[in-house]
């Protein structure tokens, strides 16, 4: 089989490897369509601190089951499933109280083990969900992406009275806008980027305002308008933004951060007890495939949005190119393979 491989930072390969055997808990899958994600470029420059190399990257990806492991129910075989990137041990601190992205032992298919750019991919049977015949291989492909608007907006409990602003209108940013919009009914959502393109792709996904957060200051251009966001999201992920996000809030409002900058930021105390804000961080999903899953059959979120470009796993490496410098045209790229 032909798979993905990051031999070491900088390097990538299309490699000939043997066909993988599930072990007993496991299943195979037969890939059919990746989706590429900033991740998987950080980790083909080396700036992923939990990379380990070789690698073969992809964490957004969906196939067929072709084989089973000795403990998986072989009626599984030939069934169309979206993959889980987060692997758990199942009884740690975290794991016991439903948190398995933060499991103490945790590995993320796609950089702690070997991910979905590849013919096939073993990975644990719980983690392969199925996906209703009702939904296309391309929303299937785009489950991982929204699981992490599911998981930031389980912390944040958005409500119809919520006006939110979200800082960032990449895959981030665009997927939290249609959950917010979608899923919870949000009244408001305001987007702040700095690229235009990224500002139409905004409103394309439901945004109601934007800004131009170089061209404009956001702290004025929401005064103007009035407008003191009760729930703000950080998409972008700058260490400038959350003492932003703090003072920009309504009291009692809740901010989400999703972000692994490791520069300091300077926040003080007052300004989030005065206001009594809620700040929550968010990693991965905890277990949000079958949620996100059904708000596609609902039709309550709208992956195609987001899929600017599919193009064959052979030419990996011009789409990673594509997909990390033209920020104008790109959002979300598919890999197809077999
Ligand atoms: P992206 O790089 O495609 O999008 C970020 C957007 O933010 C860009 O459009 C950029 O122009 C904009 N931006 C940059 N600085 C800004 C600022 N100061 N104000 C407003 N907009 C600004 O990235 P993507 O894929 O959407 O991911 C966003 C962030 O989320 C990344 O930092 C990534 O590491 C993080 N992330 C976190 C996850 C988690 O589970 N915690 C999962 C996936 C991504
Ligand atoms: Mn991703
Ligand atoms: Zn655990």
């Amino acid at each position: 089989m032909k798979s993905v491989v990051i031999e070491q930072p900088g390097q990538l390969t299309i490699a000939q490897r043997p066909l993988p055997e599930p072990t007993a808990d496991e299943v195979r899958v037969k890939v059919k369509l990746a989706g590429i994600c900033g991740s998987d470029v950080h980790i083909y420059h080396g700036h992923n601190p939990f990379a380990r190399y070789p690698r073969v990257i992809g964490h957004e990806f969906c196939g067929v089951i072709d084989a089973v492991g000795a403990n998986v129910d072989a009626a599984r075989l030939g069934e169309r499933v979206a993959v889980d990137p987060v692997v758990s041990c199942g009884h740690c601190y975290p794991c016991s109280v439903g948190r398995p992205n933060v499991c103490h032992q945790l590995q993320v298919i796609g950089v702690h083990r070997d991910g979905g750019f590849s013919d096939f991919s073993c990975v644990p049977a719980a983690n392969a969900y199925r996906i209703p015949d009702a939904l296309s291989d391309r929303q299937a492909a785009m489950v991982e992406p929204f699981t992490i608007a599911a998981n930031i907006t389980a912390h944040l409990q958005p409500t119809a009275r919520d006006v939110a602003l979200i800082y960032g209108a990449g895959p981030m940013g665009l997927t939290a806008i249609q959950v917010l919009k979608g899923v919870y009914g949000v009244r408001q959502v305001i987007v702040a980027d700095r690229i235009a393109a990224r500002l139409e792709m905004a409103f394309a996904n439901g945004a109601d305002e934007v800004v131009n957060n170089q061209q404009t200051s956001l702290p004025e251009a929401l005064a103007q308008r009035d407008i003191r966001p009760t729930l703000i999201i950080d998409a972008a992920c700058h260490p400038d933004i959350l003492p932003q996000a703090i003072q920009l809030a309504s009291p009692a409002a809740r901010i989400g951060i999703m972000g692994f900058s490791a520069e300091p930021c300077v926040i003080n105390q007052q300004s989030i007890t005065s206001k009594e804000l809620s700040i929550f961080s968010s990693r991965l999903n905890s277990a949000r495939f079958p949620q996100v899953i059904d708000w596609m059959a609902e039709g309550l979120i709208a992956p195609e949005r987001l899929i600017t470009h599919s193009v064959a796993a052979d030419d990996v490496e011009a789409a990673l190119h594509l997909f990390e410098h033209d920020r104008q045209t790109c959002c979300k790229v598919l890999l197809q393979f077999g």
